[in-house]
């Protein structure tokens, strides 16, 4: 049986020479949540993403993915865990069609070794397929079949990112960790991919960190958010009492 597991800060500090990038933070992501985190730029919200998956190390406290210390594991054996994530900034290979970028992250799963890969053997062979059936899956799902064969150079921003979420998709995660997948979208495109993380979280029952600055589709999609100030945690709790919180309307939302 899998087991999902549960993701738990516990008391982390992260400091750059004499900037404190994340002070003191603790807080718990349930399996299968979706769960958000928001606040004003430089508040944090990145740096918690790459504490969780291995790119910095917090200063003190712990990072526990179930029983494992996170905080002591390498990126590549963090996505090894199950956790995967969409980057701010798309990082995607732009000289590489939109299906090339998705099977990568299959391939990230397969494992054989390199004697079996260069006979080519009917293990490799059957991977090979299943790799390319799943990542078609993908491909219909984030319904962007008409763009398979595309360089992601000659694509929109939109579709970029839509991308972006298949390569992370495709590493058959339980956890998906997503960096502003609205930012710079249109309404119609938030709309777009709002539908498809409801999808991932409902129909996929994947576990979901999501940071973004578009509160509409935070508060109606989320259905539990945190909030970060220069590093605090300044709230933490259902989206209707969030929009409610005096610190939060001051700090963030805007003048109450
Ligand atoms: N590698 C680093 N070296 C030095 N300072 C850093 C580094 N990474 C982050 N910081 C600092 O830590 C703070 C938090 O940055 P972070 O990127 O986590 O914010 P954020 O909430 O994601 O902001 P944004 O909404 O702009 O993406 C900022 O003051 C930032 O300058
Ligand atoms: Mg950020």
């Amino acid at each position: 049986m899998v087991v999902i597991e549960s993701l738990k800060f516990n008391n982390v500090t992260l400091k750059f020479g004499g900037i404190t990038a994340l002070n003191d933070i603790s807080f718990e992501v349930k399996p299968k949540k979706l769960y958000s985190i928001i606040g004003p730029n430089g508040a944090g919200k990145t740096s918690i993403f790459n504490c969780i998956s291995g790119i910095y190390r917090p200063t003190t406290g712990t990072v526990k993915y179930g029983d494992n210390n996170i905080n002591e594991l390498r990126p590549d054996e963090v996505a090894s865990l199950g956790i995967a994530r969409t980057f701010q900034n798309i990082e995607l290979f732009e000289n590489m069609t939109v299906l090339d970028n998705i099977l990568i992250g299959c391939h990230r799963q397969l494992n054989y070794g390199p004697i079996s890969s260069l006979l080519y053997s009917k293990k490799v062979k059957k991977n090979e397929i299943q790799a390319r059936k799943n990542a078609e899956e993908i491909i219909d799902f984030l319904e962007i079949e008409q763009f398979r064969y595309s360089y992601i150079m000659s694509l929109p921003y939109g579709v970029q990112k839509r991308v972006e979420l298949g390569r992370a998709l495709a590493m058959n995660p339980d956890m998906l960790l997503l960096d502003e997948p609205a930012a710079g979208m249109n309404n119609e495109e938030t709309e777009d991919i709002a539908r498809f993380i409801i999808d991932i979280h409902e129909e996929m029952k994947k576990t979901i960190i999501m940071v973004d600055h578009d509160m509409n589709m935070v508060m109606d999609i989320a259905e539990e958010v945190m909030v970060l100030n220069f590093g605090e945690k300044l709230a933490e709790g259902v989206p209707a009492e969030i929009v409610k919180d005096k610190k939060v309307i001051d700090a963030y939302l805007g003048v109450s």
